[in-house]
């Protein structure tokens, strides 16, 4: 019997602007894909503006909707703001903001991390967050069920000393998120999702040696394996999307149950 309730339909995208920060691949690519393929128009942000391009394109041609990229470095606020009018000139306003950029490696010695490390990683993980968010708010507050969700790290929330610079940005981050949440309540919701280890070329990146890559692939947490862009990408659907329209300033864990966040060493 064809059933007359769509379960499905709070889930859909269609009307919805987005842009991502960080889309061209990975994490962000998958984000960009799913929202895409719920039927919003989606604008990919990246550094590496040539494959924010080709993404976009490739990601167009599956979902049939309308996808395009550019070149962004988000720690500059004249390309936060040149992207931002970009995306109102193509689509007509910005309703969902993705702040998907971050990452800053690991520090040989935690006990002598330089300044330096800690503003740079604070200036992408963080403040460039925050920067993206005001961009789009005058356009934001115009739109139905506008939000802003993040994509954190589960180091933000654990012991993770390999990596001080990066979780501490991100545990920032997540205070930001939730001030900025009740700064805009009743206007747009704001969330953040800490993500577990999803296996990308940032760890071989990053110095970190085969056996912990390995380790990675099999990680101590609750399902036993790390996650992939798309489990990611598909609790951003909910929380960019009108199903969760009664979830703001909360920082959800997507990390396949959690565990200790040990990256260097046993
Ligand atoms: N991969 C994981 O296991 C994991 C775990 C926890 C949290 N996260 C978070 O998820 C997000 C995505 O992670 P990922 O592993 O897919 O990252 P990634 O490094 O694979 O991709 C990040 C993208 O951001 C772009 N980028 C880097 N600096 C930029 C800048 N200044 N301006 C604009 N774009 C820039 C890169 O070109 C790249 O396309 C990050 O915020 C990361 O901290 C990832």
């Amino acid at each position: 019997m064809p059933s007359s309730f769509d379960a499905f339909a709070d889930f859909r995208m269609t009307g919805h602007k987005v842009i991502i920060t960080g889309g061209a691949q990975n994490i962000g690519a998958g984000i960009a894909r799913t929202l895409a393929g719920a039927g919003a128009r989606v604008m990919i942000a990246d550094l590496n503006g040539d494959l924010a391009e080709k993404t976009a394109a490739e990601i167009a041609a599956e979902t049939g909707s309308d996808c395009r990229g550019m070149a962004c470095d988000v720690t500059k606020s004249e390309q936060i703001d040149a992207v931002v009018a970009a995306t109102v000139a193509a689509f007509g306003g910005v309703s969902t903001l993705v702040n998907n950029v971050g990452w800053g490696g690991r520090h040989d010695d935690p006990t002598a991390i330089p300044d330096d490390a800690f503003i740079a990683s604070y200036k992408l993980n963080t403040i460039s967050a925050y920067r993206m968010s005001m961009a789009c708010l005058p356009h934001l507050l115009k739109e139905k069920n506008p939000s802003i969700t993040n994509s954190g790290s589960f180091s933000s929330a654990a012991p993770a000393y390999d990596i001080l610079a990066y979780g501490t940005a991100k545990a920032a981050l997540n205070q930001m998120m939730v001030s900025i949440a009740h700064l805009l309540a009743k206007k747009v919701r704001v969330n953040s999702i800490l993500i577990g280890t999803v296996m990308t070329p940032g760890y071989a990146d990053a110095g970190i040696d085969p056996a912990m890559q390995e380790k990675l692939r099999n990680p101590d947490n609750l399902t036993g394996r790390p996650g992939s862009p798309q489990d990611v990408a598909n609790a951003f659907l909910w929380l960019c999307s009108p199903a969760a329209g009664w979830v703001s300033g909360q920082t959800i864990n997507v990390h396949g149950g959690g565990g200790v966040v040990r990256l260097f060493g046993s």
